[in-house]
């Protein structure tokens, strides 16, 4: 059985996903969205002759199964619940909704229709979550994690010169704690179940953009502390340190490049860097079982809109801590 799915949105992580799904096979794109005829065509060339819609309705009455949602951040919860109505299966770019109320009701309407609507964290879906869970548990006795996603982006430019690009825009659902918290909270939450408390602070470009922030996650056996930045570059990735080793993490988003360093300092490289269309690959492939194989799944999908919500709660008792406003 082939899914036939579209694409909102025409940026590159889009044109990765498409990738991503032509390795995980049994997905066919059948249309792209764009919000005008030239940025659509020019982002079709060269993808078989598929065709471009401008309008969302005409889009949803083609004939497509699903859809994978790249659009900026604000417009997520709006556009799954329009194909949602429709009785189209929806994969949304992180985060899927604002909040999590809005999350939840996306997740209540799938399921009363029968739809799967899911989160493309990558993290949720990556088979290596399990081989860094294991190194964590080598490393023995946990007493802290330092967990970081700070990441130079390539619009910084355009907001110091009086642009507001949409990831920098809270109107949009922006912000560096809407667009890199999650890839943070969600192995902290993954590996470490529920905090005990959180402090978390962040530092504002101006009143209505964060630009980078710390948390710190108390728990039994000690603290996370979380850090994030939109305006350099981490050198020295993540860390979870244990009395019996470190593991050490240089991307959190992709899994990649995990090491394990025992006690003595002996290092032992457990996972490459991967491509990230081979990452995107693994959420593309579970969004088709659970479209077509959904009484297999239905623990799995479970599972995953349950950690989906995880975060998104967290994320938004982190934007009150630190005074985040949206909109
Ligand atoms: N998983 C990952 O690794 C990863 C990486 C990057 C981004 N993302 C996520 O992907 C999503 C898109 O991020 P992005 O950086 O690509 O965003 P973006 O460039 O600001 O916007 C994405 C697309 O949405 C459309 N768009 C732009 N502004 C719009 C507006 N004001 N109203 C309606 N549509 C608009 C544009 O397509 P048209 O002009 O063709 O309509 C654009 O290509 C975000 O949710 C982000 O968190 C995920």
């Amino acid at each position: 059985m082939t899914i036939r799915y579209a694409t909102i949105g025409t940026s590159w992580i889009t044109r990765e996903f498409i990738g991503g799904a032509a390795l995980a096979g049994g997905l066919q794109l059948a249309a792209v969205y764009s919000r005008n005829e030239e940025s659509g065509a020019a982002f079709a060339a060269g993808l078989g002759g598929v065709p471009v819609y401008t309008d969302l309705e005409k889009l949803a009455a083609s004939g497509i199964d699903a859809v994978y949602i790249a659009s900026p951040n604000s417009l997520h919860y709006p556009q799954s619940r329009f194909f949602l109505e429709r009785g189209i299966h929806v994969l949304c770019e992180k985060p899927a909704a604002l909040d999590p109320a809005q999350l939840l009701d996306l997740q209540n309407l799938a399921a009363s229709k029968k739809l799967v609507c899911v989160e493309a964290l990558m993290f949720l879906y990556s088979p290596t979550r399990f081989i860094l869970g294991e190194a964590i548990e080598r490393a023995g006795k946990i007493t802290s994690a330092r967990l970081d996603f700070s990441q130079y982006s390539s619009r910084y430019s355009a907001l110091k010169n009086g642009e507001k690009p949409n990831v920098f825009s809270n109107k949009m659902g922006g912000g560096c704690l809407m667009d890199l918290g999650m890839y943070c909270v969600c192995p902290m939450l993954s590996y470490f179940g529920e905090p005990e408390g959180i402090f978390c602070s962040v530092s504002r470009f101006d009143a209505d953009t964060d630009l980078a922030f710390s948390a710190v996650f108390t728990y039994p056996f000690g603290d996370v502390a979380v850090t994030c930045s939109k305006a350099g570059q981490s050198r020295l990735g993540s860390e979870f340190i244990g009395e019996g080793g470190t593991v050490c993490v240089e991307s959190l988003s992709l899994l990649g490049n995990i090491r394990f360093i025992n006690a003595s300092g002996v290092s032992e490289q457990l996972v490459p860097m991967p491509e990230r269309r081979l990452v995107l690959s693994y959420e593309a492939r579970e969004f088709r079982d659970f479209m077509i194989a959904p009484e297999r799944t239905r623990q799995r999908l479970k599972e995953v809109c349950e950690a989906s919500l995880g975060v998104a709660m967290y994320l938004e008792k982190m934007r009150s801590l630190a005074g985040i406003k949206l909109g």
